[in-house]
């Protein structure tokens, strides 16, 4: 039997930051070459449409391995090596950024790893994995991501002196984008155009684990306290859906769990989200192909995703208000070359849903 999602406290504001331990650093010099390369990744002002919100996007296919799962793998194994200092295994479950993640960071530190993820990722990243020592263990991916955390659970159990990171309710992932990405944010947007941007109305960020979303936003609203919270999630899966997990395509990193199942991040702070929007697989490919066409940047399906809510947002905010969201990834090559394939139409209709699939008006 798998644990039932619990939910950890909120965030403890005096909790120190992941990754600020000098004993810990000073223990693991792979960890503090890790942290030399992590975060401060950059902000762009995307460009600005009459009568809209500006929008600022953070990049985080800057960190060391390309994508935003490079801080919440660091702020795991940081909290574990603060707490063990010779792991027999780490232990963990991914959609695919955080195993690329943990499987570098691992190799670095010489920690033996089991991940466990749905067998959509390429043969090549796989095989990239096992190259760098990583016990690669796939789970069918028609069943759905709460089959990958079911595996991760069972063999956690099977194992019970192996170091089970489990992202979705592990605090210090949660911290580290409060004290990190969103702490950035604040100090960048608090530098734009010399003086900083007034306020911040909105931050949209996707789900996954809810960790970008609500630490993130924790940070934001604490210098702009009237900062919305916009939650966005996979159209084929929103979150909360009481729908069974299934396999579809879905855009990358996010998706509900099914069967009514929440995060439990976000389930902490619901009353915080001021919308929930969802975004079908092939809008995020549309989208994708829009950012580049706009601003030639070749970003990720999620990225693409958080893109569309953002100018959906920035659309209903008007001129005098500002848009905050990440963009947590580069495309893959598979996502770069089906955005490709799209028709001018499809991509020129790219559309927000609302948590129940229904096209939603600016
Ligand atoms: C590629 C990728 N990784 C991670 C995330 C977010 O993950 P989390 O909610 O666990 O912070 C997203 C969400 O947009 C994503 O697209």
């Amino acid at each position: 039997m798998q644990p039932a999602l619990k939910s950890w406290l909120p965030a403890d504001p005096g909790a120190p930051a992941p990754g600020t331990d000098p004993a810990v650093l000073a223990r693991h010099p792979a960890l503090a070459s890790f942290a030399a390369r992590l975060g401060n990744t950059p902000v762009v002002a995307l460009p600005r449409v009459a009568g809209e919100a500006r929008i600022f996007a953070k990049c985080e296919w800057f960190n060391p391995t390309g994508s935003i799962k490079d801080r919440t793998a660091f702020a795991l194994v940081c909290d574990l090596l603060s707490r063990t200092s010779c792991p027999e295994r780490v232990l963990e479950y991914s959609g695919g950024n955080l195993a690329v993640s943990l499987s570098r960071l691992c190799a670095d530190l010489g920690l033996a790893n089991t991940l466990i993820m749905a067998s959509f990722m390429s043969p090549a990243a796989i095989a990239d994995m096992r190259s760098l020592g990583t016990d690669v263990r796939l789970v069918d991916k028609s069943l759905g991501f709460w089959a990958v955390m079911e595996a991760a659970y069972q063999t956690a159990e099977r194992h019970p002196h192996w170091s089970f990171l489990h992202q979705h309710e592990n605090r210090a992932n949660l911290r580290i984008h409060e004290t990190g990405t969103g702490a950035e944010f604040v100090k960048q947007l608090q530098r734009v155009d010399g003086q900083g941007v007034s306020d911040v109305d909105a931050f949209v960020a996707s789900i996954g684990t809810g960790g970008t979303l609500v630490g993130a936003h924790t940070a934001l609203r604490r210098v702009y306290p009237r900062v919305q919270m916009i939650a966005v999630t996979p159209a084929e899966l929103p979150y909360g859906s009481a729908a069974l997990p299934n396999g579809l395509p879905k855009y990358a990193g996010s998706g509900g769990l099914g069967n009514g199942r929440k995060q439990p991040f976000v389930a902490d702070h619901e009353t915080r989200i001021a919308r929930k929007l969802t975004v079908r697989f092939q809008d995020s490919l549309a989208a994708l192909s829009q950012v580049y066409a706009q601003c030639g940047l070749r970003v990720g399906s999620s990225a693409g995703a958080n893109w569309l809510a953002a100018r959906h947002v920035a659309r209903r905010l008007g001129p005098d208000a500002v848009v905050a969201t990440v963009f947590p990834s580069a495309a893959t090559p598979s996502e770069w070359t089906a955005a490709m394939a799209l028709n001018k139409r499809d991509i020129a209709n790219a559309a927000v849903l609302d948590e129940n699939g229904e096209e939603t008006a600016p």
